[in-house]
This record gives C-alpha cells, structure tokens and sequence, in this order.
C-alpha cells in the first residue's frame, strides 16, 4: 500500500465513488428498490482510502458502513438525490466509479397521501430516471470515468456499447451467469474492458480484491 518512501500512491488523488440501491418513492410509505448490497462500492472506497485517496463515497440505503478518515459518506434515498449529490462533487475529483445499482424507472407521479386498496390491480405509470453515469461523461473533463455493467446476454457488445454512451475509460462487466457473482454475493466474476475496447477477464474472486484491481487500473493511469 506503501510506495518505497513509504508514502501513499493516491495521496494526492480524490475520487468519487457511487455504491448501493437508490428507492424510488410511490407514495409516502412505499417504494421501488433493488437488492443491491451497496458492498462492491464500499470495498471500492476503502480500498481507494486504504492506497490515500480522498473518498466521496455517495451511496443509497444500506446498513453498511465505512468509518475511514479519509471517506465523507454521502448518504441519500432516491436516483433524484444520487444525481445531485454526485454533480456536487464530480467537478472536484480525479477519478469516479459508478458501482450504484440506480433504478432505471421511477413512478411518474408520487401519491401524497399512503395508496388505499381499492380496485383488483393497480397499474404505476413509470418514467426514466436520470443516466448518472451518462450525466458525468458528458461533463467530464480529465477525470478517470469508470462504470459497471450488468448483463444477461450479448455481454461484451453491451458492455462496450456502454462505454461509447457513457464517454467511459473502463468498463467492469458483471457475470452474472457464474454462481458466486452478482447481488448479495462476497465474490464477483468481472470482465475489464478499457475505452480501446480492450478485454480482460479476471478469475472469480471476493468483492475486496475486484476492488483492488479497480484501484490498480486507476493507479496505473495516473502512474501513481
Ligand atoms: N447508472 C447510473 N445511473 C442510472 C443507471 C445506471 O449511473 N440511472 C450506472 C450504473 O451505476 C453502472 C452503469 O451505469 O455503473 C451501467 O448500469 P446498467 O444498469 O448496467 O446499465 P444501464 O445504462 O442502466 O442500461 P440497462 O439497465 O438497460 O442495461
Ligand atoms: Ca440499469
């Protein structure tokens, strides 16, 4: 973690790092979420901070937690509020990595008053949430951009696609078809691929050391 003169290689580095679900509210008491664990962006901060970087870790709800002098823990509810907050901070950082499972589609209209049963069904009218990730390519200047990717099929032709949408440097691709990979799991089967379009697939390893490859690739980038 220490360089030869003993000193840590992102000292001078702040990054940004999205983690967990977001809840997109239906009315005052309901919610659509996700099971995302919030963990792969956690271990992604600690394992930034743990090297000296300066850690804006945005996440949505989750139990976990980071106590890590150099982690500010940014903690909101819905893909409204991550949007927002990781605008805050993106002109700031050198680097950010968007490992937040955000809800695609929020309710349209959000009922002020708790939904009463009525009628046999209900139907939500559902519209996009904001693209974060898209949102910070678009703005980004000389920051390293790195995102995930969830796919069940035609991975890798997704998965680069997202990094052409996106205006990404890397792209972690998430196999979910392993056992052992994916939502509530301690290990992940990741495929890199770099803006070059450049493959590298990785063994089934724990959350903590994907992690630390993604430092790694941040590190090397910046010759750190
Ligand atoms: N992401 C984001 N904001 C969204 C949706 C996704 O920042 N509203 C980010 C995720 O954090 C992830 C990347 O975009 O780093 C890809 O997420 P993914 O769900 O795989 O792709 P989508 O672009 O949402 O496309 P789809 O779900 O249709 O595959
Ligand atoms: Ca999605």
């Amino acid at each position: 973690e220490r360089d030869i003169e003993g000193k840590l290689p992102l000292r001078t580095k702040k990054i940004l790092v999205t983690a967990g679900p977001t809840y997109e509210p239906i009315d005052p008491v309901r919610f659509i979420g996700n099971h995302s664990s919030g963990k792969m962006g956690f271990d992604i901060a600690k394992a930034a901070a743990d090297q000296g970087a300066q850690v804006i870790l945005v996440t949505g709800p989750t139990h976990l937690k980071l106590d890590h002098t150099l982690v500010t823990v940014v903690r909101v509810t819905s893909s409204e509020e991550m949007y927002a907050a990781c605008h805050e901070y993106f002109g700031t950082v050198d680097a950010a990595v968007a490992a937040a499972a955000v809800a695609d589609y929020r309710p349209k209209n959000v009922a002020p008053q708790k939904i009463k049963k009525s009628e046999s069904t209900l139907s939500l009218e559902l519209e996009k949430t904001k693209d974060i990730l898209a949102s910070l390519g678009e703005k980004k200047i000389s920051q390293f951009l790195v995102g995930f990717a969830l796919e069940t099929e035609n991975e890798i032709e997704n998965a680069k696609l997202k990094i052409t949408k996106k205006n990404l440097d890397l792209i972690v691709l998430n196999s979910l078809n392993d056992k052992g990979a994916g939502f509530g799991s301690d290990t992940n089967k990741v495929t890199f691929i770099d803006k070059d379009f450049n493959e590298e697939p990785m063994e089934l390893k724990t959350k903590e050391a994907v992690a630390a490859d993604i430092i790694n690739k941040i590190k090397k980038h910046y010759n750190a």
